[in-house]
């Protein structure tokens, strides 16, 4: 599609692409229940309305489109920004709730379920709005501008990056000096990988397996591919709701931390024979492909928590299988020409969001906390191309911020305490 160099109006009724705005009223009430558990977003919500940090600007905000996603562009929008929204993913939308966000004044691009060319179409129409900021999860959005639109990115002041997969991505782009504006790597702040990363996925991924299959983990083995910040906490999950943990990893270091933390180390190949749960978390492809999907066992369930669904292959699973069905919602059943069946949950796609609601609430509040106050720093500062930290200051500020909204004080360093530490001197 041409892009036209003049910023359109936006009318959000007419101008968006979604499922049914009937649905409204279902989704608000999603949108209203996750509200009430993001103490963080309500007090920048509040502050933005006061400081209109993007007063004038327009926002094109790419994430997976659910209850919590949508209180952070209504952040947004109470800081004056015009906000536009697509999917990250066409598994994870909830129709409802994005009709709730352009019943709020919100232009949308997006539908459950969309085709790879929906899916394309509709961040083609996001960057139509001609976005002065961005927020991308995956990388998706940065990509199409700079293969399709390069003389658009001249417009972008820069943006926020939410995810390790895109974060990754960004870093090569950057590494070949083709990132044209700035972007934050959110991903890596320590209020997002410690505990989004390890705690929101470790809760959301055992809670789309479980509530897909209705099956218990108790006595179970599940395997673990990856044993990143997301790998750690889908591990010491299952290992908390009773399974043995087998962890997969490539990485000697952290397959090390993974034996030192009470968990059998082993090749996938191996490990396979040993699943009943196997899940994929490393941002990597062809993690679980031909030699591994032949030595699963009958009824092993498989189940991705990665960004994209390449880490399980499932051109392989249909290369091997005799016959492809599903046999309940987001389950499908490969059967091998050994009568064998394996079961793979949401296409292979995240799991906890195609097949569940995401991270917690809570967890979503302190994420999107400092994707608000990333794009606040953004907005406001002249940075350079390329990938930046988020600052030191706002990262504790979010700690802080949550730590109050649970009422638990903590100690504050002394002046000779503080000193004592700057100093190399004896006394
Ligand atoms: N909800 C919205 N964005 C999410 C993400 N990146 N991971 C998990 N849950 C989410």
């Amino acid at each position: 599609m041409a892009t036209t160099p003049i910023k359109p109006t936006l009318d959000p009724v007419r101008d968006s692409q979604i499922r049914n705005l009937a649905l409204a009223e279902e989704g608000a009430l999603k949108l209203d229940w996750a509200a009430q558990h993001m103490p963080l977003l309500r007090q920048l919500r509040e502050r933005f309305q006061q400081e209109r940090p993007f007063a004038g600007k327009r926002v094109a905000i790419c994430l997976h489109l659910e209850a919590k996603t949508a209180n952070l562009a209504l952040t947004i929008q109470a800081g004056g920004a015009e906000v536009a929204v697509a999917a990250s993913n066409p598994l994870s939308t909830q129709d409802d709730v994005v009709a709730a966000l352009v019943d709020r004044g919100v232009t949308a691009f997006a539908v459950h379920g969309a085709t790879p060319e929906q899916y394309r179409g509709h961040l083609e129409a996001l960057l139509d709005t001609r976005p002065d900021l961005i927020i991308d999860d995956g990388g998706d959005l940065v990509s199409m501008l700079h293969e399709k639109r390069p003389e658009q990115t001249t417009e972008i002041r820069g943006g926020c990056e939410e995810t390790t997969t895109g974060v990754l991505r960004l870093q090569a782009m950057a590494k070949e000096g083709t990132l044209r504006f700035p972007m934050l790597a959110v991903n890596d702040a320590q209020c997002k990988y410690l505990f989004d990363n390890r705690y929101g996925t470790g809760q959301s991924v055992w809670d789309g397996i479980m509530r897909t299959t209705n099956l218990v983990v108790a006595g179970k083995t599940a395997v673990v591919v990856g044993y990143g910040w997301c790998g750690k906490g889908v591990a010491m999950r299952a290992k908390g709701l009773g399974a043995r943990v087998i962890i997969c990893e490539v990485d000697p270091i952290k397959a090390l931390e993974a034996v030192m933390d009470g968990f059998e180390v082993m090749p996938v190949r191996e490990a396979a024979r040993h699943a009943d749960f196997l899940v994929t978390v490393t941002g990597n492809r062809d993690c679980v492909v031909r030699d591994a999907i032949e030595s699963l066992k009958d009824g092993a369930v498989l189940a991705n928590a990665g960004h994209f669904d390449v880490e399980i292959s499932k051109p392989d699973l249909r290369a091997l299988a005799v016959s492809v069905r599903t046999v309940r919602r987001n389950i499908e059943e490969y059967r091998f020409a050994d009568g064998r069946r394996v079961f793979l949950l949401a296409e292979g796609r995240l799991v906890n969001l195609a097949a569940g609601d995401g991270h917690p609430v809570e967890v979503m509040d302190l994420t999107f906390a400092l994707q608000a106050l990333g794009l606040r720093h953004v907005a406001q500062h002249a940075l350079t191309p390329g990938v930046h930290r988020i600052p030191e200051a706002l990262d504790e500020e979010v700690a802080r911020m949550r730590l109050r909204a649970w009422g638990i004080e903590i100690d504050q360093l002394t002046p000779e305490q503080a000193r004592y530490l700057q100093s190399w001197r004896t006394e």
